[in-house]
């Protein structure tokens, strides 16, 4: 099989031979670190070993959940943020047609979500147009205790808890969470939801080949069984041994090192592709959960081109110089589609016509790596064969792999977010949140 390629070759010009034997030592080191558990935040390193795990039997449970869901429902919500979401919607996004949530007799649920924001217009659309449907919901939530998913689903559940018998409740949620603590544990034991255990070992965004991620995938309808394969291939491929030539996690995280330590603090996802919206909003929260602490880190920022080359190109192209990108190229598309010909010709396009349009997204991608380059912003490029399961799953191994190591070259713990904690206590003071009182009396002074 194919796997994902890496070249970095047009960053060459943006460090020097000194640097990159400091970042390459630096990485040789961190892989054992990584390897050994000896880094900070050892208790979360669960996923390294994670993809080659899973059992047939964990696939199976899944996939019964599944297709429960598929036999039943025309719409499942998944309620979760940040690592409990991003993963799954990332792969179903990716995976599924642009027009998906438009069929008619559609033989997988329609996927909705919920639980990622506090938006009342939103909630409220939301639940009027679930009034009456067929429906069911996945919660999830690794600490069963976030504000977010815990609104929507009370919010959701009071819905179906109205639609439907007491025995078709139980059997149409689902409960993805700690084996043990937080509110969402007590309350799936106490009412009898099925669950999914997300491994202590396991942080929220390493979370997406554990049921967090592979539920909501299975739903949708796509073979979690290939992307768990292309992540084992990938856990292979940047296994401790292997060489930095032929290790891509390896190379990845020494080249955005060597580049941030040369200047370029922020590192823009780019892809031309609108299915990778999502994968480039999960990459966003793996990095920046990650690295950004103790005033380091690069700043991971994402674009969808061609559409953000006439918003941010602007920018990228001539603004202030500390970027560098990270195109994200899908060789070959699933459909075959060309330009027509005109016999009129009026809008002057007859000299492409006859071309694929992906050749032309190509022709733009490549115009404007090179354009970017002369504006004096370098780029990696990651190829991946085909958007499919088994290469999404190399992917997302891959960024993980890259990710531990590239958070332990820059000596942060990559494994926490210590940062998140701080609007969730502001918010609870100035809700006045039992237990907060002595915050909501300082948050109340600041503020008079
Ligand atoms: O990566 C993380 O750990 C966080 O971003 C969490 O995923 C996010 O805050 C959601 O947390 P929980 O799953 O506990 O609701």
């Amino acid at each position: 099989m194919e796997k994902i390629k890496i070249d970095y070759t047009k960053c060459f010009d943006y460090y020097n031979g000194g640097d990159f034997a400091k970042a390459h030592a630096n990485c040789q080191t961190q892989t054992k670190v990584l390897h050994d558990q000896s880094g900070k935040g050892n208790e979360f390193l669960g996923w390294v070993d994670l993809p080659a795990s899973i059992t047939e039997t964990e696939i199976d449970d899944i996939n019964a959940v599944a297709n429960n869901f598929k036999a039943k429902v025309d719409y499942v919500v998944l309620i979760g943020i940040g690592g409990s979401y991003l993963g799954s919607r990332a792969v179903i996004e990716g995976l599924s047609n642009s027009f998906v949530n438009f069929r008619k007799n559609a033989d997988t649920p329609k996927i909705l979500y919920a639980g990622h924001n506090i938006s009342e217009d939103y909630l409220s659309e939301l639940t009027s147009f679930l009034k009456g449907q067929k429906f069911g919901i996945v919660v999830i939530s690794k600490s069963g205790t976030t504000t977010e998913p815990a609104i929507a689903f009370r919010l959701l559940k009071e819905l179906l808890a109205k639609q439907v018998s007491a025995t078709e409740l139980k059997d149409l949620i689902v409960a993805i969470t700690d084996k043990t603590k937080g509110a969402l544990k007590t309350t799936a034991t106490q009412e009898g939801y099925k669950t999914f255990i997300i491994p202590d070992n396991v942080g929220g965004r390493f979370s997406v080949l554990t049921p967090v991620g592979l539920l909501p995938i299975a739903i949708a309808g796509f073979d979690i069984s290939q992307l768990i394969k292309g992540a084992v291939a990938m856990q292979k491929e940047t296994a401790a041994d292997v060489p930095f030539e032929n290790n891509l996690a390896a190379q990845y995280a020494v080249i955005r090192n060597v580049l941030y330590q040369n200047g370029k603090t922020t590192e823009i996802m780019v892809n031309y592709q609108p299915k990778l919206h999502y994968v480039a909003e999960w990459w966003k929260q793996l990095y920046g959960e990650s690295e950004g602490k103790e005033n380091k880190g690069i700043f991971p920022a994402s674009v969808d081109f061609t559409t953000d080359l006439h918003s941010m190109g602007q920018y990228i192209q001539d603004g202030t110089r500390n970027l560098f990108e990270t195109v994200l190229s899908i060789e070959s598309p699933e459909k075959n589609l060309v330009v027509p010909r005109d016999e009129k010709d009026l809008d002057k396009l007859n000299y492409i016509a006859g071309k694929r349009i992906d050749e032309v997204n190509k022709m733009a991608e490549l115009g404007t790596m090179l354009a970017h380059l002369d504006g004096g912003v370098p780029n990696i490029k990651i190829s991946i064969p085909k958007l499919n399961e088994y290469y999404l799953g190399q992917l997302i191994y891959f960024f993980e792999k890259a990710c531990g190591l590239s958070g332990y070259m820059l000596d942060v713990n990559p494994f926490d977010q210590p940062g998140v904690e701080d609007y969730k206590r502001n918010m609870f003071a100035l809700l006045g949140k039992p237990g907060f009182e002595k915050e909501t009396a300082a948050i109340n002074e600041r503020i008079k």
